[in-house]
Order: C-alpha cells, then structure tokens, then sequence
C-alpha cells in the first residue's frame, strides 16, 4: 500500500523499515495509526526514532495494537508493571536474548508483538538481528514443506537456560533482582508452520533458544531437523539489523520473525524497556 501520512525506509531486502515522520508521544490519528499497524504487517520489524516515551507513554502506544501481557518471568517496573526492563551493566558478560528467538513460544498463546525502547545504548555494539520467518518457511522445498506442514513441536522457557532460569539472570548483575522467582517452567505444543491470522502467510515456527523436540519424537530424533531448521531460519538473505541510538523504538511482530540481541559490548551499558503484546493460539 502507499502510506500517506508517515514515511516509510526499508532496513533491508528481507524485512524491517524505519517509519518517520510520527510522534509516538503524541495522540495518533486513525490514519497513522492504519498506516503504521500495516507497515508492521508489510515490514515484520518496525522501527522509529529519537522518541522521547515514558514507559506509561510506551504502555499506550503498545496498547493500541492489543493487550498487554505481563512477561513471566520479570518484574514490571514501578508505575508501570507491563514495562520490563532489559539491563547490561559494565560487569555483566551475559545478556538477555542472546540467542536467536520469538518471544514467549512456551506459552499457549505465545505473545503477537513486541516493544524494545532504547534509554542507554554503548556508542557501537549493542545492535539487534531480526529473521523473517516467512521467507524461512517459502524457502524450503516442497518435500519438506510438506513433513513440516502436518508436524508440532514442544517449546519450553527452561530449553534455553539448562540448569535452569534462575541461575542464568543470576548471572546479569542488573537483572537478577527482577527475576520472578515464583515462575514454574512453561511449555506449550505448537506447529512448526504456522498461518499469519492477518496475512494469511506460513511462517516457520521453532526456535533455537525455546523449541525442544517434535511431538511424539525423543529429543534425540528430533535434534538434527531442528538444529537444521533454525541454522536455515537465519540465514543473512532473510535478516536485517537495527543498530540502537537512545529514543530508538522497535516493534516486531513475533508471529512471523526471530531476533537474536548481539552480545558484543564488554564494559559497556546497555539499558532498554519492554513491553509485550498478547496473541493468539498458533495455527
Ligand atoms: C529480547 O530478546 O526481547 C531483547 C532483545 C534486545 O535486547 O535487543
């Protein structure tokens, strides 16, 4: 579509733009807000500069596209519970979302959208990878288009933390007090190809950091698919890379796309806030 009222860069050939021209601290019009809600269809991973938000200002931008969800495994910030914040300090040699990911696949109704809000950035490093799913999945060959389309897989918040959770937020000295220590481990079945409810478009659904093994398969039969799956989910031609400046907003949508945060900042900081949006059952 032409989009009139905000203007639109893609990032790169595979998925991503930054939209200008909007104050996202300002009331939106309806126009803008259609004309943003289909750039994020149309881009996958979308993203704004030089915002100045509070995090309740970043709450009602968020809650325009559906309701917030309170992640669970991290406390909200004060005043603002939905706002999670994502800190690396000048100590800390792990990050959060190191490894590549969509958000919440171990729950039931894992979450549409993301929020990421940049207050501290390092003056380089720091920068997050986004992969377009749909072009994973239309990539493949029909043969195994075809094994992939009738499969579902387990996906599990302990998969990537063996050992469990807890200890590895033990491990980022700015995180660790937020860590919600009455969280079980969540796990959820889900296909491994699933429908865009919006677009209508397959996507590929596993994910290194959350998805364990195929249903009514050992972990053992199931390790080199899936290992195979989620090497081919991010190969470059299907990326693209948001370099973060302070004010910078991102928002992905998490039915369609991975993201894998670049650990490549020692001694620096780095200080974003969150929020998540709520979806729908994967089909
Ligand atoms: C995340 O995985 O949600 C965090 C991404 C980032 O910090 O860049």
């Amino acid at each position: 579509m032409g989009y009139q009222s905000i203007d639109v860069a893609p990032l790169a050939g595979a998925m991503g733009a930054e939209i200008h021209g909007v104050d996202l601290a300002s009331e939106l019009t309806n126009q803008q807000f259609d004309e943003i809600h289909q750039a994020h269809l149309d881009y996958l991973t979308i993203v704004f500069r030089d915002q100045k938000l509070t995090p309740p200002q970043q709450a009602d931008f968020a809650r325009r596209f559906g309701t917030l969800e309170i992640y669970p495994f991290l406390k909200g910030i004060e005043g603002a519970p939905e706002v999670v914040e994502l800190i690396k300090t000048e100590v800390d040699t792990e990050n959060f979302g190191g490894v590549w990911h969509s958000d919440t696949t171990y729950q039931e109704k894992p979450v549409m959208g993301s929020m990421l809000y940049a207050h501290e950035v390092p003056d380089a490093g720091g920068d997050t990878l986004y992969a377009n799913m749909y072009l994973a999945y239309e990539s493949l060959s029909d043969g195994l288009k075809e094994l992939l389309d009738g499969l579902k897989a387990h996906n599990n918040s302990a998969q990537l933390y063996r050992g469990g959770r807890a200890k590895k937020m033990e491990k980022l000295a700015g995180m660790k007090d937020q860590y919600n220590t009455e969280s079980d481990v969540l796990e959820a079945l889900h296909p491994v190809v699933r429908t865009h409810p919006e677009t209508g478009r397959k996507a590929l659904y596993v994910n290194r950091s959350h998805t364990e093994r195929f249903e009514n398969m050992t972990a053992e039969e199931s390790t080199p698919l899936l290992h195979y799956l989620c090497d081919h989910s991010i190969r470059p031609e299907f990326t693209c890379r948001v370099k973060w400046e302070p004010g910078t907003l991102a928002f992905w949508d998490n039915r369609c796309t991975q993201h894998f945060a670049i650990n490549d900042y020692p001694g620096k900081r780095r200080r974003m806030h969150r929020v998540i949006i709520e979806g729908d059952t994967p089909h």
